[in-house]
């Protein structure tokens, strides 16, 4: 039996954990369990709840507004009993969170392999995004296995010198749909269900990062605020992220337009199931950014670069920047121009074919 320990502790990463974690426990060959660093709360809870999954240990580190440092310091720290008690074999940790890299660090102070599933994204810009970049550049130079989501992703690695034990598998997120996605979904959320909003066209919003906060995301929602006014039949949706610091820019811009519906976070299941409902996105969000193209639905990004290539390449993703001006004048072009729109909402998908968990849980059957 291989002893797997699959640590994760914020919203995205859960989920494109949970379908793998649901793989591997079906597995003979391994044993799986489960550490939430618990970096997030109230969000990652609605995941686990969303995969019907149950942690085995919780470090409950979330603190309101916490700093970067201080998930540092208590993630080392108390991992490393945990650690020392599980002896696992591996440790999986995913992407480019603090969680991720603390997590992959704190496993190799304990001289445990570690296996990186989303690896190899990169901007090559250490401050953007901020600080996930680093994150995943430094869990990429700890890991042993190296899970990459595109061949791009693979080159980005083999660049680093990081040649051995590198598989293309496809993203994991592309697998959560299996969970998550329905025909003749009804939302559990409780204003989504009684919304009038069917037959409108809806702009799905979404933004948080930390190097967009402040005067960035004041930028934000300043653009939307324009496109609000100007297209009373349009229906914006932003589920706004737990941060206070968000939830503060957030709610005083939009919070007192008709056709702008500030919502809390959503469970992922009604999350997927609206951006299938929706006419076009705006985001900083990684995620999203790899979800929308599945769906069809033209991406705009909220950012001055994306590690997410491909559905840019692709036609479905722009990269708009954060100043007011351009997001307007981009949002209008979509809003305006069916053409235009229309070669933006073919479906792609480069991040795979749904079966990134299987191959994952192949290779790691296979090692000794
Ligand atoms: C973290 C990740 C980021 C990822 C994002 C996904 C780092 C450094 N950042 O950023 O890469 O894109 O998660 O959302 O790892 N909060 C709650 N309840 C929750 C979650 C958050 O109240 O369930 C509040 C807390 O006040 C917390 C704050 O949000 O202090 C910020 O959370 P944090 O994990 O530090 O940063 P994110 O911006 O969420
Ligand atoms: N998501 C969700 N509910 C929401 C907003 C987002 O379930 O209210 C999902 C989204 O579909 C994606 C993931 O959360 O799967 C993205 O997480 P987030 O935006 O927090 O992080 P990022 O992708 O920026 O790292």
């Amino acid at each position: 039996m291989t002893k797997v320990l699959v640590i994760f502790g914020t919203r995205p990463e859960a989920v494109k954990m949970c379908p793998l974690v649901l793989e591997l426990k079906k597995r003979s060959k391994i044993e799986c369990s489960v550490c939430l660093t618990g970096q997030h709360k109230e969000m990652l809870r609605q995941v686990m709840d969303a995969f019907d999954i149950q942690e085995d240990y919780n470090l409950y580190i979330m603190k309101e507004k916490q700093s970067l440092t201080a998930i540092t310091i208590q993630i080392l720290d108390k991992l490393e009993f945990i650690l020392r008690k599980i002896k696992p074999d591996i440790v999986l940790v995913h992407g480019d969170t603090s969680t991720s890299y603390v997590a992959a660090l704190a496993a190799f102070y304990q001289q445990i392999p570690v296996g990186h599933v989303e690896a190899g994204l990169r901007t090559n810009n250490k401050y953007s995004p901020f600080p996930e970049e680093l994150n995943r550049q430094m869990t990429g130079r700890i890991a042993e296995y190296h899970f990459a989501p595109t061949p791009s992703n693979k080159i980005n690695l083999k660049n680093e010198n990081i040649t051995n034990n590198v598989f293309v598998t496809g993203n994991t997120v592309i697998d959560a749909f299996k969970t998550t996605v329905t025909n003749n979904y009804i939302f559990n959320n409780a204003i989504l269900k009684k919304y009038q909003w069917r037959g409108k066209r809806i702009i799905l919003v979404t933004a948080h990062r930390r190097e967009n906060i402040g005067k960035p995301l004041e930028n934000i929602c300043n653009a939307i605020v324009r496109i609000a006014k100007e297209y009373p039949d349009i229906l914006v949706i932003y589920p706004v992220h737990l941060n206070p610091i968000v939830r503060e820019t957030v709610y005083k811009v939009l919070g007192n337009l008709q056709n702008i519906l500030l919502l809390d976070p959503l469970s992922v299941l009604d999350m997927h199931n609206l951006i299938a409902h929706s006419y076009l996105i705006l985001t900083d969000s990684g995620g999203l950014q790899e979800e929308a193209p599945a769906f069809g639905k033209p991406v705009l990004v909220l950012r001055t670069e994306t590690e997410r290539p491909e559905a840019v390449e692709a036609g479905t993703v722009k990269v708009v920047g954060v100043s007011s001006q351009d997001i307007y004048r981009e949002t209008r072009v979509l809003l305006e121009d069916i053409n235009i729109y229309q070669k933006m909402a073919r479906a792609v998908n480069p991040y795979g074919d749904g079966h990134a968990s299987e191959r994952i849980a192949d290779i790691l059957e296979n090692i000794s």
